[in-house]
């Protein structure tokens, strides 16, 4: 038998063969055949997926209900028909599967307080990356997070760091100072007018001006806005109830909604008044001495950024207003939060507002008459409201998004299972 016996089939060389063969389908390509050859290669498809997840995987021998471990779906009928419900649905499955649990085809889920320190760990100790399940591949990954690879976000993290040290607050005190005794105006000035005060707003509006005033030098002036600017809280809030969409359905973000969001971002919200402020700051900061700039009474996070070329080297030439708008908006909401969240716990259990207010009349008569307030130092040494900040901070448990973590170099052990590394 020679070499070339094999390519002769039928009698007709193997290359016409084919081209008949092929001439033959693309003729008897209806409709249905098409939808039938979809179907059947979609059901392999999944099928071949769904026996990868849950027997080859890494996480394969990992308890968790059968759903979860093949698809996605399961977060999102939790999450998304049950809007945001996926949280309690997990708790469930904690009492049912034990503290490990595989809460999606490639995320484990453990409910173990003491492993908190485990798994986040500071760069020295092991190489960490986020897992970026809400933003990746939706282009807004720059609106969501400085950095997701541990080596680039150590480096970005150094200066940042600077920015949030003991000593950078106390230069910044009168700007927080200031602003809060204009929000206690305002509160003043509806006294006794039997108009009710959208709390959530005024304190959104409170952080939105104190860590603008922290990164330009034209802080806005939310607190000057008669209804707090309660139409952009509200759209943000619209926004933020799509959050688990955007999760879920990335890909179709990617492909059809990516560039009319961006439009929608960009154009039609605020977020175009900060990166043009943004930009604005960064040329005018880059016409002044490097060294004149970071000493300044009135320096700014844009200041001490914009002199070291680590930004514009990790997020290119947009890199300022990228920075500048992730902590904007990462400085005002979660704060926020967390004080509303405090207000509202105090004034539902007026047993514990009690002895705070106490407190803090005590301290202030020591003002009575002076044109001074207490100062931060002052007030970080009163116990009480120590401990309401520190509740505060615990009870406010801000986004109902997990934060999860990857390791890609190292195998962890918690509650007797090694965690692989890496992504699965
Ligand atoms: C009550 C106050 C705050 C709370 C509860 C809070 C909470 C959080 C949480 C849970 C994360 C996600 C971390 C993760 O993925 O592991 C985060 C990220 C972040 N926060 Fe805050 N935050 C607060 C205040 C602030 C302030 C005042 C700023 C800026 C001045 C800020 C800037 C950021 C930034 C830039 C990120 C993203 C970090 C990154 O990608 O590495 N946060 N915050
Ligand atoms: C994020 O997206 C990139 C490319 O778009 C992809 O290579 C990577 O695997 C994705 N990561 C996760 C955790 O989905
Ligand atoms: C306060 O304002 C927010 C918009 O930011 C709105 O969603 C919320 O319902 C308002 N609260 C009340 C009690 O009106
Ligand atoms: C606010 O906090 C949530 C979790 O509490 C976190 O997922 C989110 O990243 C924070 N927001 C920003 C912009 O950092």
């Amino acid at each position: 038998m020679s070499g070339f016996n094999e390519l002769v089939y039928d009698g007709v060389p193997f290359i016409q063969k084919s081209h008949i063969e092929l001439a033959r389908l693309t003729q008897s390509l209806t409709w249905p055949r098409i939808i039938l050859l979809v179907t059947t290669y979609t059901i392999l498809y999944t099928l071949t997926l769904a026996i990868y997840r849950l027997f080859l995987s890494p996480l394969a021998s990992f308890p968790g209900p059968f759903l979860a471990k093949i698809t996605h779906w399961y977060e999102f009928y939790y999450n998304v028909v049950h809007a945001g419900k996926y949280y309690e649905k997990i708790r469930e499955l904690h009492d049912k599967y034990g503290p490990v649990v595989r809460v999606t085809p490639d995320e484990i889920h453990i409910n173990e307080p003491s492993a908190y320190n485990d798994i986040f760990v500071v760069g020295a100790t092991r190489k960490t990356n986020a897992y970026p399940r809400f933003s990746n591949g939706t282009g807004f990954e720059d609106m969501t997070a400085i950095s997701t690879s541990h080596d680039a976000h150590r480096r970005l993290r150094v200066p940042l760091d600077k920015l949030f040290v003991r000593n950078s607050i106390l230069r910044i005190e009168s700007r927080v100072a200031d602003r809060v005794a204009r929000l206690c105006d305002r509160l003043s000035s509806y006294q006794e007018t039997g108009e009710v005060v959208n709390l959530t707003n005024a304190l959104s509006s409170l952080t939105t001006d104190i860590i603008s005033s922290v990164i330009f030098e034209e802080p806005s002036d939310y607190l000057g806005d008669p209804d707090f600017n309660s139409e952009w809280y509200e759209t943000l809030k619209q926004g933020g109830r799509n959050v688990f969409v955007f999760k879920h359905l990335p890909w179709i973000i990617g492909a059809l909604g990516k560039p009319l969001i961006r439009y929608f971002v960009t154009h039609v919200t605020r977020w175009t008044i900060w990166d043009e402020k943004a930009r604005r700051e960064v040329l005018l900061i880059r016409k002044r001495p490097s060294d004149g700039s970071k000493t300044r009474e009135k320096t700014t996070v844009l200041d001490h950024l914009v002199h070291s070329d680590l930004v514009e080297k990790e997020f290119g030439s947009g890199g300022f207003p990228r920075l500048a708008q992730l902590i904007q908006q990462a400085g005002a909401h979660n704060v926020s939060h967390t004080l509303g969240t405090m207000v509202t716990y105090l004034l539902m259990s007026p047993e514990k507002l009690r002895p705070l207010q106490k407190e803090l009349e005590l301290i202030w008569s020591e003002y009575d008459g002076k044109s001074t307030a207490p100062s931060w130092i002052e007030l970080e040494k009163a116990p009480y409201l120590s401990a309401v900040v520190a509740e505060g901070l615990r009870m406010a448990i801000g986004g109902m998004n997990r934060t999860p973590r990857v390791f890609p170099n190292d195998e962890i052990k918690i509650c007797g299972w090694l965690i692989p590394r890496g992504e699965c």
